[in-house]
């Protein structure tokens, strides 16, 4: 949700910056834009579109300089235009500031901005505020008088950024630079992720450490309220209030390489051929044949504490809350335990009632949705143990979990969440089945559920071999102006991803629904020209949902189902396209029965030209409210 980049060094920033916002588009395409410095004062270009644009923009007139910053935008306040394109601007033109968060007292602090004739704004968006404030600050304290000596103009433009982020009410990622302080730039954070990439003889800011990795794989992950001075070759942490702040420069994991598209067109596509890899990585090292139990250190919890475990509470936003109903299903079934999946946004805002032993699992690829962050801050704060499942190791919500379960994913870059679906299901499966050997479940049970999941990469394998006959049954129905969804058990939370897939790839309407629910309501909908797709595996509801599949047939809809292996017999004369995957346990099938769907929404939204890796008004990873 924006991308910021910075750099300060010996080389031309302008390729770096671009090269960096390239690899940060993920996160906002709304508009982009750099701000260089080089002897002659501040160079910007800035332009409302994608990179792409912006890197036009930056042929025509190429700006030079060592330092500078950047951004690419996913618009909150104000409309998506070249003004309002990051960076913006003090009243001297001297500062710039791009900026990842939202201002909450914007607003006020604008107007008494404007009251004090310190500022002509020429955006709408929040983020100029906190220019002109820095730029007010910095030019009006710190240059001494009768009592006290001047500061450097360094030491001055920390103090400013200081106290003006002192004032400020809500989220920021920033960065700034000034034209009169040669090679030197500031960069904080609060509630949105900064890192510090640490080169030699060169220094970087980036929201995430893709933008950076192809030149460095130190990074410094910033917390919350750190304020870092960055130059060249040094750089200096101090907290916002004042004084020094803890900080670890730590190893990245992944290459520059692990992050290109290979040889697939897309992201997206390129993450759904890795799942057989991705789902065996959630299990690595974390399944105990001996034991007949999944092994899971990294909950920091005894054995008697997790037998003490009277209810969990797994939130988490979109996909990650699907896969977090799967485990509501999951749990309760192996384990006995009640459980409640529960959306962030408003588990945080709500008063649940919550028993002694409660156990919180907030689920987030990026660990950094603001919702779910909220979510876990709340738990905690009512001291709740709150664990996490993350993919991404160095993340807020991974830093600040009491303890959790890391995907071991690889990077997930395309908007749209494939992999890190099927590796959040395997982790609360192997949660499941933890919890499920402490209580009642037997070796034999134990056995039986390890050996399903061992099995699982090469029946992904076999189930990506489907791709060119679900590319044709896409193509099929590329007319249609919607679909339905429906699945039972285990499997009606695959029905809800599926229709988050199609409505966010391929602008298509789409819903989710338990099969079941399809007569108190739903049928009326039911038209010729209106497919509904039926996840229904050869299960304990299988012929329950062959019942919901002739409801439909007999109003002239089209049916697509996905199934088991030898199943379509039983499907003749009612599903008009069938999709079989290799048979599994009932509660393990949802990790084959989605990666089908994941292929017909990708499929799908290529026949109708859309932008799969980047749909239009999405953002990767969701750091606003
Ligand atoms: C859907 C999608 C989103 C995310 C959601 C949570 O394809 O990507 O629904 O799942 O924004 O993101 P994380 O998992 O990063 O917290």
């Amino acid at each position: 949700m924006c991308g910021i980049v910075g750099y300060v060094g010996r080389s031309e920033a302008a390729p770096i910056l671009l090269d960096g916002l390239r690899r940060l588009e993920y996160r906002g395409y709304d508009s982009a834009g750099v701000a260089i410095v080089n002897g002659k004062g501040v160079e910007t270009r800035k332009c409302a579109g994608r990179i792409a644009e912006l890197a036009n923009l930056m042929a025509e007139q190429p700006p030079s300089g060592n330092y500078g910053i950047s951004h690419t935008r996913w618009a909150t306040h104000g409309k998506v235009t070249d003004d309002n394109a990051h960076p913006h601007f003090d009243a001297s033109g001297k500062l710039a500031l791009v900026h990842n968060g939202v201002i909450e007292n914007y607003q006020a602090l604008k107007e008494e901005l404007i009251r004090d004739g310190d500022a002509d704004f020429v955006s709408d968006t929040d983020t100029e505020v906190l220019a002109h404030l820095i730029g007010k600050l910095y030019d009006t304290s710190g240059r001494g008088n009768g009592n006290t000596p001047p500061q450097s103009e360094k030491s001055r433009l920390v103090a400013a950024v200081r106290a003006a982020l002192q004032q400020v009410i809500g989220t920021y990622g920033i960065a700034v630079v000034h034209s009169d302080i040669p090679d030197f730039m500031i960069g904080a954070r609060r509630g949105s992720p900064l890192v510090l990439g640490v080169g030699k003889e060169e220094n970087f800011l980036a929201s995430d450490v893709s933008a950076i990795v192809a030149y460095t794989r130190d990074a410094v992950y910033l917390n919350d309220f750190d304020i870092v001075a960055v130059e060249r070759d040094r750089f200096e942490i101090s907290s916002l209030a004042g004084g020094g702040a803890d900080y670890r420069v730590s190893k990245v994991e992944f290459t520059a390489e692990d992050i290109g598209k290979g040889d697939f067109p897309h992201y997206m596509l390129k993450e759904i051929f890795e799942q057989p890899n991705s789902v065996r990585d959630a299990m690595r090292g974390r399944l105990s044949s001996e034991e007949c139990s999944a092994k899971l250190g990294g909950l920091n919890m005894t054995p008697a504490e997790l037998r003490d475990v009277e209810r969990i509470v797994v939130t988490g936003c979109g996909t990650a809350l699907h896969a977090g109903r799967i485990g509501e299903y999951l749990i309760e079934q192996l384990a006995q335990v009640p459980t409640e999946a529960e959306f962030a946004s408003e588990f945080r805002h709500r008063n649940t009632p919550m028993i002694g032993n409660t156990l919180v699992f907030a689920i987030s690829q990026s660990g950094e949705t603001a919702d779910t962050l909220g979510a876990l801050r709340e738990s905690k704060r009512k001291g709740y143990r709150t664990l996490g499942i993350c993919n991404n190791v160095a993340s807020t919500i991974a830093r600040e979990s009491d303890g959790g379960v890391y995907m071991h994913a690889g990077p997930e870059i395309g908007v749209a969440a494939t992999k890190s679906f099927t590796s959040q299901v395997v982790i609360l499966t192997l949660v499941a089945l933890l919890l499920g050997r402490m209580r009642h479940l037997s070796t034999a049970d134990g056995s039986e559920i390890i050996e399903a999941l061992e099995a699982l990469p090469g029946q992904i394998e076999q189930v990506l071999k489907l791709s060119d006959s679900i590319k044709a049954v896409a193509k099929k129905y590329a007319s249609a102006n919607g679909m339905l969804f429906f699945g039972r058990q285990h499997n009606y939370p695959v029905a809800l991803e599926a229709a988050l897939k199609l409505k966010e790839i391929t602008y298509l309407f789409a819903e989710g629904h338990p099969s079941a629910e399809l007569k108190h309501g739903i049928i009326a909908l039911i038209r010729p020209d209106l497919p509904s797709v039926f996840i229904a595996p050869d299960d304990a509801v299988f012929s329950k949902n062959l019942n919901n599949m002739e409801q439909v047939k007999a109003r002239k809809g089209p049916i697509i189902c996905v199934t088991s292996d030898g199943c379509a017999e039983k499907l003749k004369g009612i599903a008009d396209d069938v999709i079989s995957v290799p048979r599994t346990l009932d509660f393990i099938s949802p990790i084959l029965t989605v990666i089908p769907l994941q292929l017909f929404a990708y499929h799908l939204a290529v026949e109708l030209g859309r932008d799969v890796d980047k749909p239009r008004n999405l953002a990767k990873s969701v750091t606003v409210e």
